[in-house]
């Protein structure tokens, strides 16, 4: 049987590949930051699918979390396969109104954090010769999007040199870049979403499922989408002053829309 290491496990996209993967016959190491959600997360997929879940408390914008999930991932009595970073937030606001302390914690948690325990868990990998890293990006990563695009363009082109740095070792590293899904995400970060289309939502199951896929494929990039590749087809076209506009406007207001 292998081993899962899921990071914000707990919501949306996370709790998605959690259950996918605990159907699937895995056992899950789960992380987040709320306990007690994370022990009935870990005892209704043992229930359910008969595995074995672990709780892991961390939280990742703190270096006594990242070590402390860094130390689970580099047990080598007890090993994980693969490795889903997916903990993130976003914040509400253009740059200046969005409080540095803020700024600095979604870095830690988007970039230092992925750093760290992608290197934790590959280094074990890839001296057992298989494994696998998914972190989870976005297609924000695609456009001039503040600090959270920055930070998810850092985890596609970080993961993307991983991947060819590791190419013939067996460990399998992909970015996964998904649009607008339906979690939590929106309303944490108090992010209206009145003005985002309905055909632009995607859903959390169905993206892990085609996520999934795409890694077995060997793929170091994942857009699960056909309307998002299509779209971020044209935004390799568009002008980066248009996008800019367009991107501004999309989930970033201040309060409810
Ligand atoms: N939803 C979207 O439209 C969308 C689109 C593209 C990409 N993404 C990306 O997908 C990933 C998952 O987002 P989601 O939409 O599923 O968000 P979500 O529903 O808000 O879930 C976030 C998860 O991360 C955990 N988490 C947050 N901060 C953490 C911290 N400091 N340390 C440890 N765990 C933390 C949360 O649990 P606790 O609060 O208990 O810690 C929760 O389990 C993120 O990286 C996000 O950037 C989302």
């Amino acid at each position: 049987m292998t081993t899962a290491l899921i990071t914000g496990s707990t919501a949306g996209i996370g709790a998605a590949f959690a259950r996918r993967l605990a159907r699937d016959g895995h056992n899950l190491v789960l992380v987040a930051r709320d306990t007690e959600r994370l022990q009935s997360q870990a005892t209704e997929l043992h229930d359910l699918h008969g595995i074995e879940a672990e709780v892991l408390t961390a939280d990742l914008a703190t270096d006594e979390g990242i070590a402390a999930v860094e130390k689970r991932l580099s047990d080598t009595r007890n090993v994980v396969d693969l490795l889903i970073n997916n903990a993130g937030f976003g914040n509400k606001g253009r740059f200046l109104d969005v409080p540095m302390a803020d700024e600095l914690k979604m870095l830690r948690v988007h970039c230092e954090a992925v750093l760290r325990l992608t290197a934790a868990a590959v280094a074990g990998m890839r001296s057992r010769g298989r494994g696998g890293v998914v972190n989870v990006a976005s297609v924000a990563a695609f456009l001039p999007r503040g600090t959270y695009g920055a930070s998810k363009a850092w985890v596609v082109q970080f993961t993307q040199g991983a991947a060819k740095d590791l190419q013939g070792s067996g460990v399998r590293m992909m970015a996964l870049c998904p649009g607008f899904v339906r979690t939590e995400f929106h309303q944490r970060a108090g992010m209206g979403t009145g003005n985002i289309p309905g055909w632009m939502w995607l859903d959390a199951d169905k993206l892990v499922a085609a996520a999934l896929g795409d890694l077995a494929r060997g793929k170091s990039l994942s857009i699960p989408d056909p309307r998002y590749k299509a779209l971020m087809g044209a935004v390799k076209l568009a002008p980066r002053g248009l996008l800019g506009g367009i991107s501004s406007r999309t989930g970033r207001k201040y309060g409810p829309q």
